[in-house]
């Protein structure tokens, strides 16, 4: 059994760890999660491996990031699991703190991003949103001082929010982006597709599915428009209720036109039941 990696829920114990890993000129990567851990994570962790000599995760179940319709509360836990598969891939620390460590009863600050983080996707319909994860993504930065850390793409708009916060505030951390890791019929791997039902789960694949063909007929010299009304219509008949689908510029994400005015990137937000997923593509 391959060692379990050393787990600290102090800043204190957080702080002699770091301490110890980062004797000998360490190169030190960060992959911040919510645990739940699943090939997608893993997928972090491994290229984490690549580029650094040591490697932090942290698992923090992270409430400011939640509305209180949300689901904080149900949000899956998993935590032996998670620990089980952080040992085989070799994690040397896991930052796992409680609620009340990260956010004292009179905390008071907040992160406050513009930019990628007001682009009218998931912002729109999670208001609270980056705000929260803004704030918890800089303190585990600062927390861990850590070199390079490594987000998905599959949460793409994040992706941009903390690389632009990350160079803003001159955090002397390299944010890496790893591809979207997806299962064999191309639902992205998410924490939240466990709550899909058998029919849900049969159904979710369209949304890839679609989105790929979207981003095909548009390289193939398509009209935006008629290509994004379309593949929208196919979405919904499937069952899904879209919160956006929407072409926007791969590194600005504002709204684009026509492919021209790109790189593109296809993004899409969608219910099916209470279960809301997220999904892109390059086009
Ligand atoms: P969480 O949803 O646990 O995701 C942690 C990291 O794994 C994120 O960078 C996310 O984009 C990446 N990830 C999730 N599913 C993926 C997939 N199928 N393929 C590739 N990468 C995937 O995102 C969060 O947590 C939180 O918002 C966090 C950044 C930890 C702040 O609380």
């Amino acid at each position: 059994m391959p060692t379990a990696p050393a787990v600290v829920r102090t800043p204190s114990s957080l702080r002699l760890a770091l301490k110890r890993l980062r004797a000998r000129r360490a190169t030190i990567a960060l992959v911040p999660t919510m645990g739940a851990l699943h090939e997608g994570h893993l997928a972090l962790l491994r290229q984490a491996k690549r580029r650094a000599s040591r490697i932090v995760v942290s698992i923090f179940v992270n409430p400011t990031q939640f509305a209180p319709h949300e689901d904080f509360g149900s949000y899956p836990r998993t935590w032996k699991a998670d620990l089980a598969k952080l040992a085989d891939a070799k994690v040397d620390l896991v930052w796992h703190p409680d609620v009340r460590t990260m956010y004292p009863q009179d905390f008071a600050t907040r992160i406050l991003t513009e930019g990628p983080a007001t682009a009218g996707l998931e912002d729109r319909f999670r208001p609270h949103f980056f705000g929260g994860v803004t704030t918890v993504v800089g303190k585990l930065f600062i927390q861990c001082r850590p070199d390079i850390a490594l987000f998905g793409q599959k949460d793409y708009q994040q992706l941009k929010v903390v690389t632009r916060m990350a160079a803003d505030l001159d955090l002397g951390v390299k944010i890496i982006g790893i591809p979207i890791v997806r299962e064999r019929d191309g639902l992205a791997m998410s924490s939240r597709n466990i709550y899909l039902s058998i029919e849900q789960r049969a159904v979710a694949p369209t949304l890839y599915r679609t989105m790929k063909k979207a981003a095909e007929q548009l390289r193939n010299g398509k009209d935006l428009e008629a290509v994004m009304a379309d593949a929208a219509e196919t979405i919904e008949d499937a069952g899904f209720s879209l919160d956006y689908f929407e072409a926007r510029h791969a590194e600005t994400l504002s709204p684009i036109h026509s492919i021209k005015d790109g790189p593109v990137r296809l993004l899409v937000a969608a219910k099916i039941g209470t279960t809301r997923l997220i999904d892109n593509i390059g086009v």
